[in-house]
């Protein structure tokens, strides 16, 4: 059944696009019910403008944090949306509202968890010096980028490279490994077993590309 979706943005909102890109080329079987922001100016709200899908944002600063999480989770279950995707959503969501969504909050994450979790993963990344940098997609849990783990995409990262060469490398593959990922949720293919998630029927080997130099586990489905 399709996933009923509420995407939460902060930003720019590229992720977003790539969700709506694939419902739209039917690589994703999902309705996005709602894009709901936490920063009115957030360029995302304007991408699902563009696409016709219903958008509603409440600056945190104006509520006290548990207010400003019923809020929003009233307005993403009036929208009629079961599931939450956290798309560049730059905050700590409180468990009160992670009971009202359980195991339906899916977050994006720009580094190889649990390395470098916070606002600045492929910045920390690059000052540490790794060679292999990456994102992460997890269901969400009280602690910060924590829960458990549904897919990860790993990127080559070379010395001297400052956050701003390495970003874009991350971000190409976490426009393939999120859809990619919330397919598997709409799909019903993933089961919680306490930190590990399985993935029904996944392919054996990891998606790899000598070329574009990356690699995914588990493996990409084709379109994706
Ligand atoms: C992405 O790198 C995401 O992983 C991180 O914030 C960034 C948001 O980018 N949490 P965008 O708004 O989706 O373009």
């Amino acid at each position: 059944m399709a996933l009923q979706l509420a995407v939460c943005v902060s930003g720019g909102g590229s992720n977003l696009q790539s969700l709506i890109d694939a419902v739209e080329d039917g690589r994703l079987d999902a309705d996005i019910r709602l894009v709901f922001s936490n920063r009115p100016g957030a360029g995302g709200l304007d991408r699902a403008k563009r696409h016709g899908i219903p958008s509603l944002a409440l600056s945190h600063k104006e509520f006290s944090r548990q207010a400003f999480d019923r809020a929003m989770a009233d307005a993403i279950a009036e929208a009629g949306a079961d599931t939450v995707a956290l798309a560049g959503f730059m905050r700590l969501l409180t468990p009160a509202f992670l009971k009202r969504f359980p195991d339906r909050v899916v977050n994006i994450h720009p580094a190889l968890l649990p390395a470098f979790p916070g606002a600045d993963g492929q910045g920390d990344a690059a000052a540490y010096g790794v060679t292999l940098a990456g994102c992460t997609v997890h269901f969400v849990d009280e602690k910060v980028d924590h829960g458990p783990i549904i897919i990860q995409a790993a990127v080559p990262a070379y010395p001297g490279e400052g956050r701003d060469a390495l970003q874009p490398r991350i971000l190409e593959l976490e426009h393939r490994v999120f859809p990619q990922a919330l397919q598997w949720l709409s799909q019903g293919r993933l089961e919680l077993r306490g930190r590990h998630v399985a993935l029904r029927g996944a392919g054996t080997r990891p998606t790899l590309d000598a070329q574009g130099g990356f690699m995914v586990h588990p493996p990409l489905e084709p379109g994706f």
